[in-house]
């Protein structure tokens, strides 16, 4: 059997990360989840909360890879993964009652985020809440020195990349109609912000 795509960051935070959700999405959830990676987060929340309807994405160049991973788990709610890449309109998605994304806004480049966002205010149904976990920066500060060191690595891979400043990101929510709910203080200097859109 082939090798799935494992990352040990993931493996690490799906299970703080699952609490928090748990606490928020109800029986017969119709989840996206966007730049879904190696679907261990897909698998993990799938199998903890069967009781809703899970749909990952990646963009084309990742989609196999990541329905490596969610066709050997066989669960009944997590269907293969579909190709959502955030820039290109419209995403051929159901529109979701909750949409969940971790560690890719800071991958993305600033004018793919502003997408991200585009794209949540059309395909997420009213009511409906969004889940964003990475790491971001609140008044033009890092939150730790780590943060800061990893932003200048991203910025050496890719300079459109890099840690997002938490209002920027906040006014994006709010002109898709979403209010924010809660920042939740994670692990391994991450956050896991929850928004509601508006009814
Ligand atoms: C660091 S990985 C995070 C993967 C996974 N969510 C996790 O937490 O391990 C960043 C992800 O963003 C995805 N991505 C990059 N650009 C994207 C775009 N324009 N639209 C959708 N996803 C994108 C990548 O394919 C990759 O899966």
């Amino acid at each position: 059997m082939q090798d799935l795509p494992f990352s040990q960051a993931s493996e690490n935070n799906k299970h703080v990360i699952l609490e928090i959700l748990q606490r928020h999405l109800r029986e017969n959830e119709r989840v996206l989840e966007l730049a879904g990676g190696t679907g261990q987060h897909a698998v993990h929340f799938a199998q903890n909360m069967p009781e809703l309807h899970w749909q990952s994405s990646d963009i084309p160049s990742n989609v196999d890879s990541l329905n490596l991973r969610i066709e050997t788990s066989r669960l009944p709610n997590l269907p293969r993964a579909i190709t959502v890449d955030v820039n290109s309109f419209p995403w051929r998605v159901d529109k979701a009652t909750a949409i969940f994304s971790a560690n890719s806004l800071h991958i993305m480049s600033a004018p793919s985020v502003e997408n991200f966002f585009k794209g949540i205010d059309k395909n997420l149904e009213r009511a409906g809440r969004l889940f964003v976990y990475g790491p971001f920066k609140y008044a033009g500060e890092f939150t730790t020195e780590s943060n800061a060191g990893f932003d200048l690595w991203l910025k050496d891979r890719d300079p459109q990349s890099g840690v997002r400043d938490f209002e920027w990101i906040n006014e994006l929510a709010s002109q898709a109609g979403l209010n924010l709910l809660e920042d939740n203080i994670m692990p391994a200097n991450n956050q896991l912000l929850v928004w509601e859109k508006s009814q």
